[in-house]
């Protein structure tokens, strides 16, 4: 066990609450907490449509579905993800096509490199705002509308940062969402779909649950007594307990975000400018979840970084890298790729804790450690 770890749920007597009460409802699987909980996010971000799901992965799943992307497809996707934001293009045998992040400060997609990796099958840009740092979408857009290609939003990272005032995950055609424990929004498992578009939303409702005409919880009311099936659909649902644990950590995000911010800046003063080390998006300026802190070391190399790491190990400390890069897994290994500077960010980037708990002593203890590392 560390005695800092990488992150700790924020939950408290609230969360307790709220599931004991959806118990005694007696009513646990998609229900009143499960639209309340849509509700509430559709407002937070100001979008038409959020639909819950059982997590981010079919979530993005059925986004790449809604898009009618299928075999052949070509997806225009970053490699320093998550392997699900891949997985996903490859669920309905589209290909993934990895492009590099811009820079070392900015760990999202080069959309400078898009017009190289576009070909006549190019159907789609699926971009991910690394850490809640929100990729540059005006020229992501720019280059859509120009191509006619559509954007899947893994908005994992940032359920409410803001992108020139614009919520991420409701810029492009459909966002997604995660809710696994150690995300900012925590309800064990659990995902949400976000659009504007109502065509894909219905579709993406009937797709989440069997292609069914209506719900359990429609026909326990009356308002129905039978369904239809209209669609080869899924069960992708939320469940009601969840939702209610959804409905508490959605009203504890802004003071969330208000004091990861504050972690941030205390890293990246106590950090300062050494010369051996990168602190990714360090001038962002925008409202920013601040999912996770990331830094690179300068003139390094895996082994050097897996020293460091170590070493902040055995003092308590964990780590993690965000991430190990998609292209380099073996099941894409193939496509031969080659993207040099996610290579060596996630060679030599370490992952540092970040929670709203985490307390500032705690945070300089970090610093220090790392400061005597490198
Ligand atoms: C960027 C990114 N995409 C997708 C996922 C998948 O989310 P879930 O675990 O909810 O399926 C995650 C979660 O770890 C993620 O970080």
């Amino acid at each position: 066990m560390y005695s800092i770890p990488l992150f700790d749920l924020n939950y408290d007597d609230q969360e307790e609450l709220a599931v004991q009460e959806t118990l005694r409802s007696k009513w646990i699987s998609a229900g009143p907490r499960t639209a309340e909980f849509e509700s509430d996010f559709a407002g937070m971000l100001s979008v038409k449509h959020a639909l819950a799901m059982a997590n981010c992965t079919v979530a993005l799943h059925l986004a790449v579905k809604l898009l009618e992307i299928g075999p052949g497809d070509e997806v225009i996707c970053p490699s320093l993800t998550f392997v699900a934001t891949a997985n996903a293009i490859r669920y309905v045998d589209a290909v993934p096509v990895f492009c590099d992040i811009t820079s070392l400060d900015d760990l999202t997609l080069n959309t400078a490199l898009f017009e190289k990796l576009l070909t006549a099958k190019t159907k789609a840009i699926m971009v991910m705002h690394y850490g809640g740092f929100a990729c540059n979408m005006n020229e992501v857009v720019s280059f859509a509308r120009k191509h006619n290609l559509r954007i899947i939003e893994d908005a994992c990272h940032g359920p409410s940062t803001t992108y020139h005032g614009q919520a991420l995950g409701t810029i492009g055609d459909v966002g997604c969402f995660s809710f696994f424990s150690n995300k900012n929004i925590s309800t064990g498992e659990g995902g949400m779909l976000v659009t504007n578009d109502d065509v894909l939303a219905a579709k993406a409702k009937l797709l989440r649950s069997h292609g069914m005409t209506t719900m359990s919880y429609d026909r326990s009311r009356g308002h129905s007594t039978s369904y239809d099936v209209v669609s080869p659909g899924y069960n992708y649902r939320m469940d009601d307990l969840r939702a209610s644990l959804g409905i508490v950590q959605l009203k504890k995000l802004p003071g969330e975000v208000v004091k990861r911010a504050e972690i941030r800046k205390q890293y990246i003063s106590l950090l300062g400018d050494h010369p051996g080390m990168i602190i990714p998006f360090r001038n962002y300026d925008e409202y920013c979840t601040n999912y996770i802190f990331p830094v690179i070391l300068k003139d390094s190399d895996f082994v050097k970084r897996d020293a460091v790491r170590e070493q902040l190990h055995a003092a308590g400390i964990q780590t993690s890298v965000h991430y190990p890069p998609v292209h380099k897994f073996e099941i894409y290994r193939s496509s031969g790729h080659t993207l040099p500077l996610t290579e060596y960010a996630a060679d030599n980037l370490i992952t540092l804790p970040m929670y709203s708990k985490l307390l500032p002593e705690q945070v300089k203890f970090i610093a220090s450690t790392l400061l005597s590392l490198v």
